[in-house]
């Protein structure tokens, strides 16, 4: 009791005080918060054990792994890309890294700073990974070990078609890393049909769940690879991870035990949804509401037609209103989007996240509200 004023304290600094449009961390859902809230335990307790083992199962259904193993870590998400790497790339070793944005660029530097060599598949802002070019390039660089490919590729709002691009890869008998960070939870993983080796994504994206906890399936050819991998490190190590889940119900360190029951009672949610494809048709319709209001307000999308991403829309700006403007006269409603983000487009684009706890109504008002703040900077600017 006496420490209320601490609390209240650190409340006014981060109280909410927008409707969330983010890229993540999103708004959660409400029954998620509510989890969160429970006092801690060991998590070596029976009670603990129970929470992990279901919650493995329920992604093993999601992510629809048969061959394979769930892995979570403590981490955020990008801890799945040194991982990747770590355990299953030579040092010293090739990886064709695919680049449609800002995301393809940072798993290049991932591959480059622990010491394997990226080579770079780059494609312009809005355009997905072309099939053909892929397979040009494996075909011109037969030593490469793995592909890597951004599912969603926030900065963009781009999705790149991935099961036609995973076919590509296992026709060359390349592993595949598949950054799934704004798609896990918004967008279909078909993880064993489709050939993957290693897919992730982090909590604060489409499953509406605070940061720090990220979520992987792996495949048996990468333990297969990493079990003989030297230098593959400690905290990251997927044989030690798979030995915790088989052996412990648990993690070889202390997992996010708050994340992890919170992810648990989304993943319940989704089922009492009615499952997973009604799950994905929530977050279809939201991208479809967002891009047609989008459109009718006179704006165009940054994404090529047909790729345009389920949880994230990136929106080019009318000519002389900077995205950062948007941004702004939003915020000053109570609307926090996003920024633009990546090299060449962060001025001419702002991004509109639909993942989380959003209902249809306030994205309504949002799309209201968008269309005044166009017309009013437009009517300053005598455009
Ligand atoms: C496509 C993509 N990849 C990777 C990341 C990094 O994820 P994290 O911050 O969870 O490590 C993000 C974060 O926004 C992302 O959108």
């Amino acid at each position: 009791m006496q420490y209320e004023d601490a609390v209240k304290e650190v409340y006014e600094i981060v109280k909410p005080k927008y409707k969330l449009f983010t890229a993540g961390p999103v708004a959660c859902f409400p029954e998620v918060l509510e989890i969160m809230k429970v006092q801690m335990f060991s998590h070596r307790a029976k009670e603990y054990k129970i929470i992990h083992r279901d919650t493995l199962d329920r992604l093993r259904k999601f992510l629809e792994v048969e061959d394979g193993e769930i892995i979570i870590f403590p981490s955020s998400g990008t801890g799945f890309m040194e991982a990747a790497i770590r355990n299953a790339v030579s040092l010293n070793g090739k990886v064709l890294v695919t680049i449609i944005g800002a995301f393809g660029k940072r798993f290049a530097d991932v591959v480059e700073s622990n010491g394997r060599e990226a080579i770079k598949l780059e494609f312009e802002p809005g355009n997905p990974v072309d099939p053909n070019a892929l397979d040009e390039a494996l075909q011109k660089n037969k030593d490469v070990e793995a592909v890597t490919i951004t599912y969603n590729e926030t900065s963009t709002g781009v999705l790149n078609p991935l099961p036609e691009l995973a076919k590509v890869v296992k026709e060359h008998d390349k592993l595949l890393f598949v950054d799934a960070v704004s798609a896990m939870g918004g967008a279909d993983i078909k993880f064993s049909k489709w050939g993957i080796d290693v897919v992730f994504g982090s909590s604060q994206k489409a499953f509406g769940v605070p940061p720090g906890l990220a979520v992987a399936a792996i495949s048996e050819r990468v333990f297969e690879i990493a079990e003989k991998m030297p230098n593959r490190g400690w905290y990251f190590d997927l044989p030690l991870y798979r030995k915790f889940n088989k052996e412990k119900d648990g993690t070889p360190s202390t997992p996010p035990m708050p994340q992890l029951f919170g992810l648990n009672v989304v993943l319940r949610i989704i089922e009492r949804m009615g499952g997973k494809e009604e799950w994905l048709k929530m977050y279809q319709k939201r991208a479809e509401m967002i891009r047609e209001g989008v459109k009718e307000i006179g704006l165009n999308l940054l994404a090529k037609p047909g790729y345009e991403s389920p949880t994230i829309t990136a929106v080019l700006t009318p000519e002389g209103i900077k995205g950062e403007e948007i941004y702004n006269a939003m915020r000053e409603r109570g609307f926090e989007l996003a920024k633009g983000y990546g090299k060449g487009i962060k001025e001419k684009t702002f991004r509109i996240g639909h993942m989380g706890y959003m209902t249809f109504e306030v994205i309504q008002e949002m799309l209201d509200n968008l269309k005044e703040v166009i017309d009013e900077l437009k009517r300053k600017k005598g455009l």
